[in-house]
């Protein structure tokens, strides 16, 4: 039996255009790990160690450019090259506080993201509890208040990175 093309049409078009439906875009952090990793590590350590942003760019430290058409020709992730770009941008700003401060209880954030929180509407909730995580974060591990800010902030924009639309 074949399906009439509208019928896929009316199926389908739903998935593409509702911004509740997931998965149209690869998690980064997988991408990273298979196809950029072997030669560059862990992508926040080698961002920190080799490229900066200037005037907004990102850049490598011995590159006066900005690095968008060099990724571009290098090793080519397809559609991913621009949020590739977009969280090496983040992570080459973004101190390594979760690696100092939490990585001894929980291997990754994007681990524990993975595994432990969803995305409603730009806020970041346990999956287990259903807490906004900004409240489970206060007193956690002995963080205060501005701790809470940037650690939600960091939890968020890997979420983001992980769960994209
Ligand atoms: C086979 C090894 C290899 C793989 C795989 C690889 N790279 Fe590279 N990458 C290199 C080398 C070598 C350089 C330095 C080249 C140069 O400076 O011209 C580099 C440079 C870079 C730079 C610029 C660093 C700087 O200091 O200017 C970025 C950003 C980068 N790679 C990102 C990626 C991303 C993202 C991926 C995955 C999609 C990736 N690379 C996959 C080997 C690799
Ligand atoms: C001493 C160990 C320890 C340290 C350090 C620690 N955590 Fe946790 N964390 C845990 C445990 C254990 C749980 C699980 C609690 C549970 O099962 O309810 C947890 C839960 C969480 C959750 C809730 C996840 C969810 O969806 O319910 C978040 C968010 C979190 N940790 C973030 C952090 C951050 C950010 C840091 C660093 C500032 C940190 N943790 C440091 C042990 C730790």
């Amino acid at each position: 039996m074949t399906v009439p093309h509208r019928i896929w049409l009316t199926l389908l078009l739903p998935m593409v255009i509702s911004p509740v439906v997931r998965g149209s875009g690869l998690d980064l952090h997988w991408l990273w790990e298979d196809r950029c990793k072997d030669c560059h590590g862990h992508s926040a350590d080698f961002a920190r160690r080799h490229l900066e942003v200037v005037d907004g760019e990102l850049r490598g430290k011995h590159r006066l450019r900005d690095l968008s058409l060099f990724l571009r020709n290098h090793y080519p992730a397809g559609m991913e090259v621009d949020a590739l770009y977009g969280m090496l941008k983040a992570q080459a700003t973004t101190p390594p506080r979760f690696r100092e401060e939490c990585s001894g209880c929980h291997e990754s954030a994007a681990g524990l993201v993975r595994e432990r929180m969803i995305l409603r509407d730009g806020v970041l909730y346990s999956r287990i509890t259903d807490e906004p995580i900004e409240d489970l974060l206060d007193g956690h591990a002995d963080t205060q208040e501005g701790d809470v800010k940037f650690f939600t902030r960091v939890l968020t924009r890997i979420a983001n990175e992980v769960y994209r639309l």
